[in-house]
């Protein structure tokens, strides 16, 4: 990388105008931490609170950049080998509201695997797009979702206004996501994908590439996750060659994005740049090492194995032979020897490694795992969802008119909300489409057996939401 990105630019504007300014007589109204709760500005220390600036002198303006900020996200997009990029303060949610709002207009079609987050949903509910979804491949023996199924997605193509791809999934699973833009390019569709898990990909050749340099036209990064800055700033790119209008992208932006974007989110973002193009290979490096390491010590437990995921660097534990559900291990986990997984299923806990982790984490982790106890047994997996029936856009079924009926009665009328239990994974139901009595039947025995139910306005859904008609 260029000796330019040493650079820090917004970071070294923010740390300037701190040391300069004598009287901040503007918002935020904590002036620096002045004003502020002194055991908040003892905890978080004044220099943080010195740089949560809005747009003061020299500091630039997010929503029309062209002095630090416009440096930042030019240094970025060179990082990241884009043509573009943007800095994103609402996650990547925002990138992807923006994306999808950038490349179709109300009324169109888009093409989506079903196991989207709900971010995207929510960009189809934003811009009343009408879903044509995607069927998903899942791993027979773990119950995740391994991708996108490439016949469905063909098939999905004609007479769609864009493609939403998810690369990688959230357990580190990456899909051949090179033919599969170009299989969609060949039907003159723009590919946004959501790399919401793939931020660290471009600094090292034994990760995936990242979708930026496989000729995507909008990509989303959370570069919270993996990347190293503060939780809720992300990245958007328009890679070289992307089919989108960068006028629009940005306009979507403004549309989505606060009118007072935190600086020391953006800051966040400019600084963990910097680090990862000077000192991303060799910090990726150890990461891969480390998680090699944790790999073998895991699977030599006996009753454990590591999945062998395309992203080395998600240990998605498989727990079945343990004798434990994925949920119960990762509660034991944490209550007896304080140890946090990032996500667990019924059959498996997924741990995270990052530059953040040391020979220490790992051995914490493993040093638990050694003593896992067994919970009686694993409930079998649960059979695939029922395939929707799309009887109206996700927007007119949830801006709608709607009551909560109970779930038993439910049957015929049409979704106001999603309801993606925990297996699989993925909706079973979204705004919009049918309750059929295989739908509602699914969605009882999800609900009996205790599975966390992600969408619901009833976390138990004895009621669901419908369409008034
Ligand atoms: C696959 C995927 N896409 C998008 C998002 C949304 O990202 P953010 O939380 O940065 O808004 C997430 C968040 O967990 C995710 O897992």
């Amino acid at each position: 990388m260029g000796e330019e990105q040493r650079r820090a630019p917004l970071f070294e504007a923010l740390q300037t105008y701190a040391g300069r300014v004598r009287a901040p007589l503007h918002v935020p109204g904590h002036k620096m931490g002045r004003g502020a709760d002194p055991e908040w500005r003892a905890f978080l220390g004044e220099r943080a609170l010195s740089i949560d600036q809005t747009e003061a002198p020299g500091l630039d303006d997010l929503h029309a950049p062209e002095g630090v900020i416009a440096e930042a996200q030019r240094l970025a997009a060179a990082a990241f080998g884009a043509w573009r990029s943007y800095f994103l303060v609402g996650g990547t949610t925002a990138g992807l509201h923006a994306l999808i709002l950038a490349a179709c207009t109300p009324g169109e079609t888009i093409v989506v695997p079903r196991h989207a987050h709900r971010s995207v949903l929510g960009a189809l509910i934003l811009a009343g797009l009408r879903p044509r979804w995607v069927r998903v491949a899942f791993d027979p023996e773990l119950g995740v979702a391994t991708g996108a199924d490439r016949a469905s997605l063909k098939a999905a193509l004609p007479g769609a206004a864009a493609a939403v791809l998810v690369h990688p999934t959230y357990y580190g699973i990456t899909s051949a996501i090179a033919a599969e833009i170009e299989l969609i390019h060949r039907s003159g569709l723009p590919v946004l994908v959501d790399e919401a898990h793939g931020a660290h990909f471009a600094f090292h050749p034994s990760l995936p590439p990242s979708a930026v340099s496989l000729g995507a036209d909008g990509v989303v990064q959370s570069l919270h996750k993996t990347g190293g800055s503060l939780t809720q700033s992300s990245l958007c790119h328009l890679p070289r060659g992307s089919r989108l209008d960068p006028l629009r992208v940005q306009e979507m932006l403004r549309l989505v994005q606060t009118t007072s974007p935190s600086y020391l989110l953006m800051a966040s973002l400019d600084a963990a740049r910097r680090m990862l193009a000077l000192e991303g290979r060799s910090a990726w490096d150890r990461t891969l090492a480390l998680a090699g390491e944790a790999r073998r010590r895991v699977e030599a437990i006996p009753g454990l194995r590591v999945y062998p995921t395309d992203d080395a660097t998600k240990l998605l534990i498989d727990v079945r032979g343990r004798s434990v559900s994925g949920f119960r291990a990762a509660e034991w986990l944490w209550e007896e020897a304080g140890v946090a997984v990032e996500a667990a299923g019924l059959t498996y806990l997924l741990a995270v490694l990052t530059p953040g982790d040391t020979p220490e984490t790992v051995a914490t982790l493993v040093a638990a795992l050694e003593r896992l106890p067994s919970d009686g047994g694993v409930p079998a997996l649960p059979p695939e969802p029922p395939w929707p029936e799309v009887v109206m856009t996700p927007r007119e079924a949830y801006l709608g008119r709607k009551q909560a009926v109970p779930l038993a009665e439910s049957v015929g009328r049409i979704a106001a909300e999603m309801v993606a239990p925990y297996p699989p994974g993925i909706p079973v139901v979204a705004p919009g489409e049918r309750l059929t009595r295989d739908v509602v039947d699914y969605l009882s025995f999800a609900a009996r057996a205790g599975w966390h139910l992600q969408g619901p306005a009833d976390p138990l859904l004895r009621t669901i939401q419908v369409v008034v008609e």
